[in-house]
Order: structure tokens, then C-alpha cells, then sequence
């Protein structure tokens, strides 16, 4: 089948705002002078900067249409599972750039900071309430650092026992950066193998966890979207060896208000405010990872720690076993405004809601989509759903083919490739942001790509056919990137 160039109803063939300009186009009106021209200074010498002439209609459309090559969750759905690509609703931005909380520096006395000081303070309360925790520290800014902060801090939790340990045992079902982050803190990663139900199995955990083992790092729900049934008995067995349990929580989208960590025998959790909170994310904006621990663990969260005295709030470094500091000032303060913000205007029972909606989407597409794509773990799932590409590998087209042909139906596609557990993953997360008219049309364009997989494989091969770049070559994109044309 061949489509006629040019049918997307975009233009692609945008010049730079240089290759754009003409001498003497303005975008500006200035009022008439009504004072005595002057000359100018004749110690600035030189031609002015090399700005194109451009009038206001050039300038907005240029910005316009190359956002209309981009995609975004404002545009459409962006079911990129374990990323939590929800919908964020514009109030939370707009408290984050008040006036009084963009302007604020962090160098401010504490006594010109009140109200940052106080909205970070109960957001702490609030997460620790969310998880069940203990406490918290907003610092970390991003999930990988909350990682990292969360074996920085089992590290010297241990070592105040006697010794630190030196492995930690990390599922197969773990999100990628959990061995990363325990490797950087000098622990050793020992593989765990899932059972066939994509979960834990207590009896493995019993047979890997030894005396030199400091603990587990599970994410919980897992990265095949499901919930870590066995956490209970796999968190009595570490425990009862001296161990700490860690929770990748940046799937909480999940279990807001429905499930209290600390009950499962979490000892230290992090979330991901840029996922489960409402902040924009991808393209590495800011984000935020804050740490939750069981009371055990408190005294050794990172520094300043905000504190309530007389009424007033403030800084304090007064904890002497603390890991110290792990970013510069208290964190991004901006992200959590916007957690802060979600969380006031979402209430308890909204967020429950969410985690609710978000389960109940995942498990439409898993019952829609099942038997047009293989579904290797066929249980109920928690906030996304993974589909592989098997019973499309008579016709040759994989995964990449299918999710790159997404993109000219209008949705941003799903996570691939992962997890590794599954062979050709398509890992789909639609979050509670998006209606059931929107899932259906998402499950419409993908149960027609399979169709299109079975009759013209060839159209697959060379989607996607409607966007201004077509397949990259994405070794080199991320090598080499090219970032000017
Ligand atoms: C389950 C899980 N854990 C950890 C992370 C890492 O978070 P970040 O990208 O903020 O470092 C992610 C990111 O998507 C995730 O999905």
C-alpha cells in the first residue's frame, strides 16, 4: 500500500528562524519617540548580534508546528509502561510558579522561607502517611538517586549493627536501575529468578539469603505489572537473617491508600513524585525520588532535615549518624510543589481513585488485547499490562515494527523490549488520566496493526510513515545525536 508525501496535514519543510527572516519584518510595535534621538555611546563599537528579522506570525507558527512533530501527553496517550505518563493537571503548575515560590532562593533565612519550609514539611507527612512509613526526606532527585540514598542508608543502618554486608538480592522483575544503584554503593548484585506466576518465590529467597546478604531490592508492583504476592513471607525470611527490605515504589500509582508498606515489611521505600505525583517528565526535566523508611532507619536520613520548632519551621543538620547530604540545598523544590499541590487537590479518597482507575485501564487493554498478541503472564495485573510479539513472528514483524506504526495512528508507544523476562515485551501502562473512549481507540489501532502485521507486513517494516523523521537508527541517535537539524 503507498500513501501520497505530504498527507499528514503537517508541514514538515520548516526553515530555521534564520534561513526564515527578511530584512526590516518586525514583531514588535514601539510607542513614538518622544524624546530627543540620541547617539549611541561610541565605546560600543561592533555590528549587533546575528538575529534574524522576523515578524510575530513567523515566530509563532515555527514554534507551533515543530511542536506538532513532537509528541506529548497533552497531545495524546503516552502508554509508556513503568513511567506513569499521566495526564498532569495545569493548577499543580501554576503553584509551582507562584511568585512567591519561583522567586524564592535557597540561600533565604529561614525566617523569609516559612512557606516553602512548611509546604515541605507536610509534604513528608503526607508521603510517609501514603506509604505507611515512618519518615521520609524529599532530597533525592530522581528515582535512581532515591535508590541510591535507600542502600546508603540500609548500608550504614547495618553497619551500625556490626557489618554493612556485602550483596543484595535483586529480582529479575526489578526495574533496571535497582542493581545499578546498589552497585554503586559497593554492593553486589545476586540475580533472583521469578516463579512462573512473574513473582517471587519465598522458598528461592530462603535458599539465596545468607549472612553476608544486607537484604532485597524488590519492585513492588513488579515490571510485569504484578503485585509482589509473596512480599510478606519473602520479608519475614530477610529480616529473620539480619536483612533490610527495599521497595522500588515508583510504581505506586498502583496502591495509593489501598496498600501500607510498612505492613508488607518494607523497611525502606522511594517513590517517584515525577511518575505517581503530577509533574511533567521525560526528556530530563527535573524530578524528584523521596525516601521513606521505617522508624529504625530514621536517624540516618540525609541532611538538613526540616524541622517543626515553636510554631516556626526549620533547617537542621543535628543528626549526627546521618548519611549526609545527597543533593545541593533540599531537593527540586519544584516538583515537589506540584506533588504538594496533586496530593491537596487529589484528597485521600481521590487518590485511592486513581490507583483504582489506573488498575482497572490496565486491565481492560489486557482482556481487550489478549489473543491478538501473546500474553505471556495471564493474571490479573496491577497498573500496566506486558504482550509480547510471538504471534506475530510468522509474518516477521516484531515489536519495534508494531509500536513505531503506533505512532502514525496518534499514540505515543508503549515501553519495549522490557522486561527482559519476556522476550519482545510490549509493556503497556494507560494510567487512570485516560477514558474509556481513548483506551478503546487505542485498542482499535493496535488489534489494526496486527491485522496490518498478518496482510502487509512490508507496511510495518517501514512505519512510522506519517512522522517527520521515519525509523532512526537509534544506536547512532543516541552516539551520535544530532541536535541542530
Ligand atoms: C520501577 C522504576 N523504578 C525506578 C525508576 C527510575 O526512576 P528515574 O528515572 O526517576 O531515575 C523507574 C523509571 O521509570 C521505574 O519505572
Amino acid at each position: 500500500m503507498k500513501e501520497t508525501p505530504g498527507t499528514t496535514g503537517l508541514i514538515f519543510n520548516e526553515p530555521l528562524l534564520w534561513e526564515k527572516g527578511k530584512t526590516g519584518r518586525t514583531a514588535f510595535s514601539l510607542p513614538r519617540r518622544d524624546v530627543e534621538r540620541q547617539p549611541v555611546d561610541k565605546n560600543l563599537k561592533g555590528n549587533g548580534p546575528d538575529f534574524p528579522d522576523l515578524s510575530e506570525v513567523d515566530i509563532v507558527r515555527h514554534y507551533i508546528r515543530l511542536s506538532q512533530w513532537n509528541f506529548s501527553v497533552d497531545s495524546g496517550m503516552y502508554p509508556l509502561g513503568s513511567c506513569t505518563m499521566k495526564y498532569n493537571p495545569k493548577t499543580n503548575e501554576r503553584q509551582s510558579a507562584l511568585p512567591g515560590f519561583a522567586m524564592a532562593h535557597p540561600l533565604l533565612p529561614k525566617s523569609l522561607s516559612q512557606g516553602v519550609l512548611q509546604l515541605m514539611y507536610e509534604l513528608e507527612q503526607y508521603l510517609t502517611e501514603i506509604t505507611g512509613m515512618d519518615a521520609t526526606t524529599l532530597q533525592p532527585a530522581a528515582g535512581a538517586h532515591g535508590e541510591l540514598t535507600g542502600m546508603l542508608l540500609i548500608y550504614a543502618y547495618l553497619k551500625s549493627k556490626g557489618t554493612p554486608r556485602s550483596k543484595i538480592l535483586v529480582p529479575d522483575t526489578a526495574h533496571g536501575t535497582n542493581p545499578a544503584s546498589a552497585s554503586l554503593c559497593g554492593y553486589r548484585s545476586i540475580p533472583v529468578k521469578s516463579n512462573e506466576r512473574g513473582v517471587l518465590s519465598p522458598q528461592v529467597v530462603d535458599e539465596l539469603m545468607d549472612e553476608d546478604t544486607a537484604g532485597i531490592m524488590v519492585t513492588n508492583p513488579n515490571t510485569l505489572g504484578l503485585f509482589e504476592e509473596n512480599i510478606k513471607a519473602v520479608a519475614d525470611i530477610v529480616h529473620a537473617r539480619g536483612g533490610l527490605v527495599y521497595c522500588d515504589g515508583a510504581n505506586m500509582n498502583a496502591v495509593m491508600g489501598i496498600v501500607n508498606m510498612r505492613e508488607l515489611g518494607i523497611d525502606v521505600l522511594h517513590l517517584n513524585l515525577h511518575k505517581t505525583f503530577s509533574s511533567p517528565h521525560g526528556g530530563g526535566g527535573p524530578g524528584s525520588g523521596p525516601v521513606c523508611v521505617r522508624k529504625e532507619l530514621e536517624p540516618f536520613l540525609p541532611v538538613p532535615r526540616v524541622m517543626t520548632k515553636r510554631g516556626k519551621y526549620e533547617l537542621s543538620e543535628d543528626f549526627p549518624d546521618s548519611i549526609g547530604k545527597v543533593h545541593a540545598f533540599y531537593g527540586n523544590v519544584g516538583v515537589m510543589i506540584r506533588a504538594y499541590s496533586y496530593i491537596m487537590s487529589m484528597g485521600p479518597d481521590g487518590l485511592k481513585k486513581a490507583s483504582q482507575l489506573a488498575v482497572l485501564n490496565a486491565a481492560y487493554i489486557k482482556d481487550n488485547l489478549k489473543g491478538t498478541f501473546h500474553l505471556p503472564y495471564d493474571r490479573p495485573c496491577m497498573h500496566e499490562c506486558v504482550f509480547s510479539d510471538k504471534l506475530q513472528e510468522p509474518y516477521k514483524v516484531t515489536t519495534l515494527d508494531m509500536v513505531k506504526r503506533l505512532m502514525d495512528y496518534g499514540f505515543h508507544p508503549p515501553t519495549i523490549y522490557f522486561p527482559l523476562v519476556v522476550p519482545g515485551a510490549i509493556m503497556i501502562e494507560p494510567t487512570e488520566t485516560e477514558s474509556k473512549e481513548d483506551i478503546d481507540l487505542f485498542i482499535e489501532s493496535m488489534k489494526a496493526i496486527a491485522k496490518e502485521a498478518r496482510e502487509h507486513p512490508e507496511m510495518l517494516h517501514a512505519a512510522p510513515r506519517h512522522t517527520r523523521r521515519r525509523r532512526l537508527d537509534e544506536t547512532a541517535a543516541a552516539r551520535k545525536p544530532c541536535l541542530s537539524g
